[in-house]
């Protein structure tokens, strides 16, 4: 037998700290908490994506009573500007969550589906994609989604 260990690389900020570019990314997430459809879990997800062509686009977490119908906030961030600019690479997502009258004070951490979607995303546009996942504790900052999805299904593993 052996043993293989996938470590994770995450940064940790206060937010004061980060770039202030980084910040206006981070307040564009967190301002989409608010326009969150979130009506069945009351958990409002907001999104933020940065285009390398300085585009942002931005999304919130859309419910339906038909649960699984619903859609994260990463994925409809992500999807609009896909759809807007398919040629153009994403070079960073900021994430953040409010529930409960409060942001989350530790970082929120996306869900599998959306990790799939980013790491297509990814390796779509061979370019890396910086998480940036806020608390009001910490902020965490990956530097690209394999971070946060080792051992992943992607294109080149419908080759066999
Ligand atoms: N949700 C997101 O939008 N993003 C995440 O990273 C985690 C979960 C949404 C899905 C659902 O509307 C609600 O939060 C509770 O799971």
């Amino acid at each position: 037998m052996q043993i293989k260990t996938i470590e994770t690389r995450v940064e940790i900020y206060s937010f004061e700290e980060l770039d202030k570019s980084v910040q206006l990314l981070i307040i564009k997430a967190k301002d989409q908490v608010n326009k969150a459809y979130a009506p069945y879990s009351g958990f409002h997800v907001g999104a933020a994506v940065e285009l390398e062509n300085g585009e942002i686009f931005v999304g919130s977490n859309q419910e339906n009573s038909a649960y699984p119908s619903g859609l994260c906030a990463e994925r409809v961030a992500i999807f609009y500007a896909n759809a807007q600019y398919p040629d153009v690479a994403v070079k960073s997502i900021a994430i953040a969550a409010f529930t409960n009258g409060n942001f989350l004070d530790e970082p929120i951490t996306p869900c599998g589906s959306c990790r799939q979607v980013l790491i297509e995303t990814e390796m779509r546009f061979k370019k890396n994609i910086t998480i940036l996942l806020y608390g009001t504790k910490r902020v965490y900052m990956l530097e690209n989604v394999k971070q946060l999805l080792p051992l992943c299904f992607e294109k080149s593993s419908l080759n066999g």
